[in-house]
């Protein structure tokens, strides 16, 4: 009989990391029956990630809702989840990350006695206030899970340390980067096309890409960051694409204080391909997003990370990522220093990725089979 997975998203970036996956257990059908179950915490930006990966869930929950907040997501998911574990009797659940979708998921297959497997495991700043609510949500998912599936040794020394049996903890990279040197590979030999026209950058200019969504800068941290785009597009010979974020607590203030700015291109969130494409044109990425600052090493890019913590010390440590927080004039004066100094751009640059090598789906595929068919 083959093992019957239940893969459970409904994010973007849950999407982006667990796609790779699913096509590498789909693949390997002598073992693996797999399902997906979408709870559509994200409606828009989550289509885009199935269409790229060309991927047809079996459930579709259909549950994100204009506005929505963490009471509403949380209980809407645990109730909708209930008939999918009764229905599909799935072997081992697979979730990913930290989101609402990711602890709810989890806590359904508790609660049906299935087994979890956790993927991007173990990520902590140990400041449950930053981020919000994403380090709760890991934490949880990290008690609950059965199998752990952390991207680097930190990751997994971090759950060993909290009582984990090693045995459990597979270190195996990020899978976001099995998708991001799967498309950047694909756009450089010509396999893959981004389909935009890009002709509206202007050539001259160097191009700062900026992302930015998290809860915990919502209100002042927005105005303050909003403020310091504004003064860098400023600077001679720079421009700054900003694909804003759905969130209408992003939205609001990103388009109150920055639409019509000179050198200023607010666009719609891109699908996944388009994004690795405008992110390989850049000279610097701004984010506070978890998934793009793992993925800016495999681009060479440097990243200024719109945070004051962070789960992800590992490209800190080498380099390539600063904290900036979202401090006005320091965002400023970080993005200058870069934009000023050529062999500090360089340095910033040119460093190996911690966070994956591009095989991190066979290596959670091989982990899943000896733990369950042992
Ligand atoms: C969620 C995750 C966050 C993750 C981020 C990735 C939680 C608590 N937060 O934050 O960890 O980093 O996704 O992007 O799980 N919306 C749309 N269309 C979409 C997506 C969202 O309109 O395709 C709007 C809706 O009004 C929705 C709102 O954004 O209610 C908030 O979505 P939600 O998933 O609750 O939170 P995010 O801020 O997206
Ligand atoms: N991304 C995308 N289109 C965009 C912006 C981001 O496809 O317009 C991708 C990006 O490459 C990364 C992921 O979305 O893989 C990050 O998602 P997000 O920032 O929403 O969430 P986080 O990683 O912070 O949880």
């Amino acid at each position: 009989m083959p093992i019957r997975t239940l893969f459970l998203f409904g994010t973007r970036p849950e999407a982006i990391k667990l796609c790779p996956v699913l096509r590498r257990l789909q693949a390997e059908t002598d073992v693996f029956e797999t399902k997906v179950c979408v709870t559509a915490q994200h409606r828009q930006i989550l289509d885009q990630v199935l269409q790229a990966f060309q991927v047809v869930p079996d459930i579709d929950l259909n549950l994100m809702r204009p506005g929505q907040t963490l009471f509403q997501s949380s209980s809407r998911m645990i109730a909708a989840l209930e008939p999918v574990f009764r229905d599909l009797k799935p072997d081992l659940a697979i979730v990913q990350g930290d989101t609402t979708t990711t602890l709810c998921g989890a806590l359904a297959a508790f609660y049906a006695r299935v087994p979890v497997g956790h993927v991007e495991a173990g990520l902590r700043t140990w400041d449950m206030a930053q981020p919000f609510p994403e380090e709760m949500n890991r934490v949880l998912t990290g008690r609950i899970a059965d199998l752990h599936f952390a991207a680097t040794p930190w990751a997994a020394g971090n759950l060993r340390r909290e009582g984990v049996p090693a045995e459990r903890v597979h270190v195996t990279g990020n899978s976001g980067i099995d998708a991001v040197l799967y498309v950047r590979d694909g756009l450089v030999n010509g396999t893959l096309a981004s389909g935009m026209d890009w002709s509206f950058l202007n050539p001259a200019r160097r191009l700062i890409v900026v992302t930015a969504h998290r809860r915990e800068s919502f209100g002042p941290g927005f105005e303050r960051i909003c403020q310091a785009l504004r003064r860098l597009a400023i600077r001679p010979g720079v421009q700054i694409v900003y694909p804003v974020h759905p969130n209408p607590n992003v939205q609001d203030p990103v388009n109150r204080l920055l639409a019509g700015q000179p050198n200023i291109h607010l666009i719609a969130p891109l699908d996944y391909i388009p994004f690795v494409d405008l992110m390989r044109r850049a000279y610097l990425l701004i984010t506070d997003s978890g998934g793009v600052q793992e993925e800016g090493p495999s681009l060479g890019k440097p990243i200024l990370v719109l945070r004051e913590k962070t789960e992800r010390p590992e490209a800190v440590e080498a380099g390539t990522v600063k904290l900036v927080g979202t401090d006005e004039d320091r965002i400023v004066a970080e993005a200058g220093k870069i934009l000023d100094d050529e062999k500090l751009y360089e340095r910033m640059g040119a460093v190996h990725n911690p966070y994956g090598d591009g095989q991190a789906s066979a290596r959670i595929s091989a982990a899943i089979r000896s733990f369950l068919t042992k």
